[in-house]
């Protein structure tokens, strides 16, 4: 057992016990299981900024990723640095260049003349606030952001949030081959399965429902939204260019017995800030680490110059900056390593989304296996044993990195079921101390591009306390990904700022429901949504599994936007 003593009682964000042999690095979520105590996640603040804090990976210095790498791969010391090093463990200056070039996008996007080219878009939301507790009612809230899919009944009572809540799954061949009316009849028919099981069918008072939509949009009000693009690999025809709630709203119309309006419409980013918001009044900022990545803020209405609503009280509107599209004019250029092109070429959109790219759960997983292929291919490593799945695309995922680097000791037990399951059976102790260090730099890396984008929204926000909500697969469930975050982002901000990352988890579904309860109060409605739907009993606070079937076929709809809309999207591709 090691014993640490901190001077503020907090445990370090990593730690590295000496095993002879192998460096090792501890995650705080490690020590605490050990034993060890870590205080509730405090406010913390602008941490030092020193070169002794650059070229940082995980809890190991560059210097001593270099040490274990090279005297694990002896032999091949330059081939080493030159292909997994240098590409990956760049210097804080270029963080800090990725920075300047991130707040400049920012900016464009806000601007009315350079919005419509700008790679960064910073849609404006019709969300003015976060809950203050005082919002009341029932309501429904359907969250769609890819394959997963949630329905759920939500009670608002003065600052309490009960939720009786339903998960589905999306049939793949529908989000990339279907239709858009198949999509939403789909969502129509998921919603009609959980109403009727709640006796809440054709009912004479309209339930509300805060749906939200996990793509980029044009926010027409709180409740019309166009979708630009698809993004996560879906190629569902027909919902691009089009208003996404009165498709919605057709398809539950076709199913029928439904007596449903759609209040609000939020990006999942929107929902996860107004769901941490609901906790921890110090939320201002919104953040989705997984397949997708992308953060909203509140921001302060006269730095949006593309703000075309009411100014008056609160001065302030979230903004969904979907910074995933960062990069798409070629300015991370000099940053990508010839994993990142390679990935990006094989890429359903090459050229867009590089921030995303070296950022999200669809992607970390593919860059440690092409630094795997590399070595393969060079006759470094795995020269005895390479697998078919180890050379296919997309095979290598995420989880594998979170289960690599949750090992606790030199058995490497998780890699090994790791390297199993890609039929690699037997791997040596070497190659799964080189996978241990390839998985901890790739994360490193994402880890460092995440917190200097937190860093920027969070120097923008006008408090001086800030929590940022978080959810998402890659937060969630990677060891160190927090703990990295919390460490890095002192390094990159520039005021002095107080941060706390908030875990919101499943909150995007009813953070739509707490949009339109906010909107409610914001107009003096005293934020009744709807108050007489009958208790939903036994299901309080509990997820039942889907059942669900495909939904039949529909003809496609005719929804076209305005004009306007049209030009604000055309740029967006
Ligand atoms: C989408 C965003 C979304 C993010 C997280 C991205 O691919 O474009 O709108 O917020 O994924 O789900």
């Amino acid at each position: 057992m090691y014993v640490l003593l901190w001077d503020n009682g907090r445990l370090p964000d990593t730690f590295t016990p000496t095993i002879p042999g192998i460096s090792f690095v501890m995650s705080a979520t490690d020590l605490s299981a050990m034993g060890a105590t870590r205080a509730r996640p405090s406010l913390t603040s602008h941490g030092s900024r020193g070169s002794m804090m650059q070229k940082q990976v995980g809890g190991l210095s560059l210097e001593q990723v270099k040490e274990n790498l090279l005297g694990i791969l002896a032999d091949n010391t330059d081939y080493v640095v030159n292909n997994i090093i240098e590409p990956f463990c760049r210097p804080h200056e270029e963080y800090c260049r990725i920075q300047q070039l991130l707040l400049e996008n920012l900016e464009r996007g806000l601007d009315p003349v350079s919005h419509p080219t700008a790679p960064v878009k910073m849609y404006p939301t019709f969300v003015r606030d976060i809950p203050n507790g005082t919002e009341k009612g029932q309501m429904l809230a359907l969250d769609f952001g890819s394959h997963h899919l949630r329905l759920e009944l939500v009670t608002l009572d003065n600052g309490s949030c009960t939720v009786d809540s339903q998960n589905g799954f999306v049939p793949e061949t529908l989000l990339t081959d279907g239709t858009g009316e198949q999509l939403f009849d789909y969502l129509a028919k998921f919603l009609h399965r959980f109403l009727k099981q709640r006796k809440l069918l054709n009912r004479s008072d309209p339930i509300p429902l805060g749906f939200t939509f996990a793509f980029p949009c044009v926010r027409l009000a709180l409740n019309r939204a166009v979708l630009t693009h698809w993004t996560k690999n879906l190629h569902c025809d027909g919902v691009e260019g089009q208003e996404v709630v009165a498709m919605l709203e057709e398809a539950i119309t076709r199913k029928g017995e439904m007596n449903v309006v759609v209040d609000a419409v939020v990006n999942d980013t929107v929902g996860t800030l107004m769901s941490g918001g609901l906790d921890d009044p110090t939320c201002a900022i919104g953040l989705i680490l997984s397949k997708g990545v992308n953060a909203c803020y509140m921001e302060q209405l006269d730095r949006v110059g593309t703000w075309t609503g009411d100014t008056g009280e609160p001065k302030q509107v979230v903004i969904d900056t979907e910074w995933e599209g960062f990069g798409a004019d070629g300015c991370l250029e000099f940053f990508m390593t010839l994993y990142d092109k390679e990935l990006d070429e094989h890429s359903k959109r090459p050229g867009r989304y590089i921030y995303e790219k070296m950022i999200s759960a669809q992607n970390l997983g593919e860059i440690v296996r092409l630094v795997l292929k590399k070595l393969h291919d060079d006759d470094i490593m795995f020269q005895e044993h390479w697998t078919e799945e180890m050379d296919t695309r997309g095979r290598f995922y995420t989880k594998y990195i979170s289960e690599v680097l949750s090992d606790e000791d030199i058995r490497f037990q998780k890699t090994r079921h790791v390297f199993e399951d890609l039929h690699l059976g037997h791997a040596s102790e070497i190659e799964c101390r080189v996978l241990h260090h390839v998985c901890q730099i790739v994360s490193t890396r994402a880890a460092t591009l995440t917190a200097l984008g937190l860093a920027t929204l969070i120097d923008r926000v006008a408090k001086n306390e800030v929590g940022v909500a978080v959810d998402g697969a890659l937060y969630r469930y990677h060891p160190t990904f927090k703990t990295m975050l919390e460490q890095k982002i002192p390094l990159f901000l520039k005021k002095d700022k107080m941060f706390r990352l908030v875990s919101a988890a499943d909150g995007s579904g009813r953070g739509a429901a707490l949009a339109a309860a906010v909107a409610e109060r914001i107009k003096g409605n005293h934020c009744a949504l709807s108050t007489d739907i009958p208790n939903t009993g036994d299901n309080a606070h509990t997820d039942t599994p889907n059942t669900g079937d495909n939904a039949c076929t529909a003809e496609e709809g005719n929804k076209t936007p305005d004009a306007s809309v049209v030009n604000q999207m055309s740029d967006a591709k």
